[in-house]
């Protein structure tokens, strides 16, 4: 009980530090000038998580720096706010920084795919992430009928609609945060005979309906909302 709520005290702690650095970060979005990633998730209200994410690890203006040079381009995949609040609660607890700035990169390609493109994409593709000793993170992707599913090795989930498809930039949402094989709170691979793991029903979080707002209030109410759910969840 008291682990529980220590590990929701430091959860609430975090989110509240991502949503300050968003807050001072914030007023820089001109979504009707140059290709902007921010620009692009802002105008949908629904990756306030990613975009927190995004400016926290700077993963976020270096992709946009890299824009204007890149032959290559970039794809990246925009988990909802519905899908980071259906991750385990605590799962941040064990991220050093570093470890955010990995996961961040996880959802980024160094190219640029249509979603044809990712349907006939021979596996395994690399990420932006890579490990301490080199090693590349990646992704598959399979097609079908103009379907294409991500696989992590933990996590499986299709990739939706485009937000943006335009070379050099390419942003479709997912309704799930990809994990990476081993890292922490992502469950062993297959182990489990059944791949798409099952959300649990436990209490959702209260303020999961009010996603149609945004700004730093909703951000700390989510966070107030995310903290009393795992206090309610975890006692
Ligand atoms: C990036 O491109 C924009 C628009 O084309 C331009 O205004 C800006 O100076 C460029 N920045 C760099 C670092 O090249
Ligand atoms: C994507 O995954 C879903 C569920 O895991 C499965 O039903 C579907 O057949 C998959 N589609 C493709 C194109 O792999
Ligand atoms: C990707 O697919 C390859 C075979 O094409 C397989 O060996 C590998 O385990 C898969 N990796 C993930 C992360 O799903």
């Amino acid at each position: 009980m008291a682990t529980a709520l220590v590990s929701s005290i430091v959860l609430s702690v975090f989110l509240a530090s991502i949503a300050t650095v968003s807050a001072r970060t914030a007023p820089e979005s001109a979504p009707s000038g140059p290709l902007s990633l921010t620009g692009i998730l802002d105008k949908n209200g629904q990756y306030t998580y990613f975009l927190r994410f995004l400016a926290d690890t700077q993963v976020g203006s270096q992709i946009q720096n890299e824009l204007n040079t890149t032959t290559e381009g970039f794809t990246v995949f925009a988990p909802t706010d519905k899908a980071f609040n259906n991750l385990k609660p605590g799962l941040f607890n064990g991220l050093d920084s570093q470890m955010k700035v990995q996961l961040v990169l996880f959802h980024v390609l160094p190219k640029y795919y249509t979603l044809d493109g990712l349907q006939f994409v021979s596996n395994p593709v690399r990420t932006q992430a890579t490990t301490q000793d080199g090693t590349v993170y990646v992704l598959n992707f399979t097609g079908q009928n103009n379907q294409v599913n991500v696989s992590s090795g933990v996590t499986v989930t299709p990739v939706n609609n485009a937000l943006y498809q335009k070379k050099p930039l390419a942003v479709y949402e997912v309704d799930k945060v990809l994990l990476p094989v081993g890292f922490p709170g992502a469950n062993s691979p297959l182990a489990a005979p059944a791949p798409a793991p099952k959300i649990s029903p436990g209490p959702a979080p209260a303020a999961a309906e009010k996603s149609e707002s945004s700004g730093t209030e909703m951000g700390l109410g989510l966070v107030l909302g995310i903290a009393l759910a795992c206090v309610g969840f975890l006692s």
